[in-house]
């Protein structure tokens, strides 16, 4: 049986939720952002260490500006919201990805939810807002040509925001592709898709893909 310590999860498909019901698209995050919640539950449940969600991505200000500002606000409510939840829960938030970008009290609301959080021990949750797989490594990069470290994998790997690999990969919303999503960590994960649209999908979805990877056969390269 496979041990599973990083699950990711790409949360796609929450605009054409709320298109094929007549809503407007910003409707879908407001309950994809609810899905959340029984993620978190279901890796504390099954002893599952990191959970890493792509929630913001380095192309996603593409998009119509009032979109990205809906998601701001989500966001920003997002983090407020969940203090007491995180807390009683055991869940050490973090995120990756850049967030200079972001907004004053953005950043103040992140802050406060990383250091309410940062001794709790059961799952580290890592929230990936203005996160871009090819970013991250272009960051990591630089940090240790500034700090005049030898570049090799391992320094590479050490200096992301997540070492971690990933264990399985999940993507939601019926495409098959990482959009940018965590490159150098998904080197030997197994990926699993599905056509179920994010705001749909519940810990019975994910539990018949845990036991699925916990029977796959993972050979790193080997026999
Ligand atoms: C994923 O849902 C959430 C974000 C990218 C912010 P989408 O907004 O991409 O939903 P679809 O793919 O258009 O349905
Ligand atoms: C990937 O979804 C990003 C997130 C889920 C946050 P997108 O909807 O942005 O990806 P593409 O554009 O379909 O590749
Ligand atoms: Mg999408």
């Amino acid at each position: 049986m496979n041990e599973l310590k990083h699950l990711a999860i790409i949360m796609d498909g929450n605009g054409r939720w709320a298109k094929k019901r007549g809503f407007l698209r910003t409707n879908g995050h407001e309950v994809g952002a609810l899905v959340v919640e029984d993620m978190c539950e279901y890796c504390i449940n099954n002893n599952i260490e990191i959970l890493s969600l792509y929630a913001f991505s380095t192309e996603n200000w593409k998009r119509p500006k009032s979109e990205v500002d809906f998601l701001m606000n989500l966001l920003n409510k997002f983090l407020i919201s969940r203090q007491e939840k995180f807390i009683n829960n055991g869940i050490k938030f973090q995120t990756i990805g850049d967030i200079t970008p972001f907004s004053d009290e953005l950043k103040k609301q992140i802050k406060i939810l990383k250091n309410l959080t940062q001794n709790n021990s059961r799952l580290k949750l890592n929230l990936a807002i203005n996160y871009g797989g090819r970013d991250e490594i272009t960051r990591a990069v630089k940090k240790l040509m500034q700090n005049n470290t030898e570049i090799s994998e391992n320094s590479i790997k050490q200096a992301l925001d997540e070492p971690c690999d990933i264990d399985l990969l999940v993507r939601t919303g019926g495409e098959f592709r990482l959009s940018n999503f965590m490159l150098f960590q998904a080197s030997y994960a197994e990926f699993a898709f599905t056509d179920t649209l994010w705001p749909d999908f519940n810990s019975g979805h994910l539990d018949i893909i845990v036991k699925d990877f916990k029977n796959k056969n993972r050979r790193f390269g080997g026999l």
